[in-house]
């Protein structure tokens, strides 16, 4: 059994829920760090300690960071799991929702990544693991301000792994595919403009997936796992079936195949063959129950 202590972000439910109770189930102390706290949420687990932190609030990251030390006296790994999704097409997005989408999924990042630095330093070492998206190496329309805070999660993960290894740090970076998580639940739809004009082009893209069987969150709570624990130099972990194998045809087809068959995807409803086959790609564990957003009604609902 180890002693080491795993702090993690967005620890309420879905995937970070899964990764406290991996690391807790292994025998490492966690500091399970969320928002609203609900009592009794890893009652079950002693060597769990639940803290309130939203990663938007700067100096609540600091003042987390330090008491976490404190209450364990050494912190061995950072999860970087915090996040939330916006979606609907640019220009109906408000400038508040793409500042608000990245001052969570990187800006807070890179808060709780410097409050911890210093510790680490200190230590001679630590490993952050920060959990990007699929859609930090495969830009997906519909998603692009969320796309493109992930492609920053994994740019910065990138240089401070390098940044940081003349002190012992190591950062690793986790893909994940679609996980059914309340992710889908909570997105923020675009608010502003004309929706209709985007109506089809969104409707199309997405069908494709409302039916598809995704993966259960405890498989990127896994991947996140052997990220923090394995010594390979493997700096960055697909998790999921579908995420791997989108990837790994991204790098088959050439950048003309992939974008028409990208565009296509906007411009007609899939086919039931297309719907068959994409079942069969993304079949796992679990099935999204809800994606549904007021002003698209009837497209996105599953
Ligand atoms: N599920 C997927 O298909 C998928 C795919 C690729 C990447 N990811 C990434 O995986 C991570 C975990 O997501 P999930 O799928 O497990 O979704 P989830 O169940 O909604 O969990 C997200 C967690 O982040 C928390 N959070 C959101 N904003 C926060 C803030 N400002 N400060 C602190 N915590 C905050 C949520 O807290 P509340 O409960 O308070 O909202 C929740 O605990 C995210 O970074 C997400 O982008 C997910």
């Amino acid at each position: 059994m180890t002693s080491k202590t795993v702090f993690i972000t967005g620890a309420s439910s879905g995937i970070g829920a899964e990764a406290v109770r991996i690391f807790a189930e292994k025998g490492w102390n966690v500091a399970a760090t969320m928002r609203r706290v609900t009592p009794g949420l890893f009652g079950d687990l002693p060597n769990v300690r639940v803290f309130t932190l939203d990663v938007t609030d700067f100096d609540a990251v600091d003042q987390v960071a330090k008491a976490t030390i404190r209450a364990f006296g050494r912190i061995d790994v950072v999860v970087n799991n915090a996040g939330y999704a916006q979606y609907g097409p640019l220009e109906l997005t408000s400038m508040e929702q793409i500042e608000a989408q990245y001052r969570t999924n990187v800006f807070g990042v890179m808060k709780v990544m410097k409050a911890f630095i210093p510790h680490f330093r200190e230590n001679g070492g630590g490993t952050f693991v920060n959990v990007a998206s699929l859609s930090a190496r495969i830009a997906f329309p519909v998603f692009g301000v969320y796309s493109s805070s992930k492609w920053a999660v994994a740019g910065i993960s990138e240089a401070m792994n390098i940044e940081l290894a003349p002190f012992g740090i190591r950062v690793r970076t986790v893909l994940p595919g679609t996980h059914a998580s309340n992710i889908f639940t909570k997105m923020d739809p675009a608010k502003e403009g004309d929706a209709s004009v985007y109506a089809p082009y969104v409707r199309n893209f997405l069908s494709a997936h409302k039916d598809g069987v995704v993966n259960h969150p405890s498989r990127a709570a896994q991947t996140i796992y052997d990220a923090a624990t394995s010594d390979a130099w493997v700096f960055e972990r697909t998790a999921g079936r579908d995420a791997s194998f989108l990837l790994t045809m991204r790098r088959w087809l050439s950048t003309r195949q992939w974008y028409r068959m990208q565009v296509n995807g906007l411009l007609r409803p899939p086919s039931p063959s297309s719907l068959r086959f994409l079942s069969w790609v993304t079949r796992g564990t679990a099935r999204v129950e809800t994606v549904s957003d007021p002003r698209l009604e009837g497209q996105v609902s599953t």
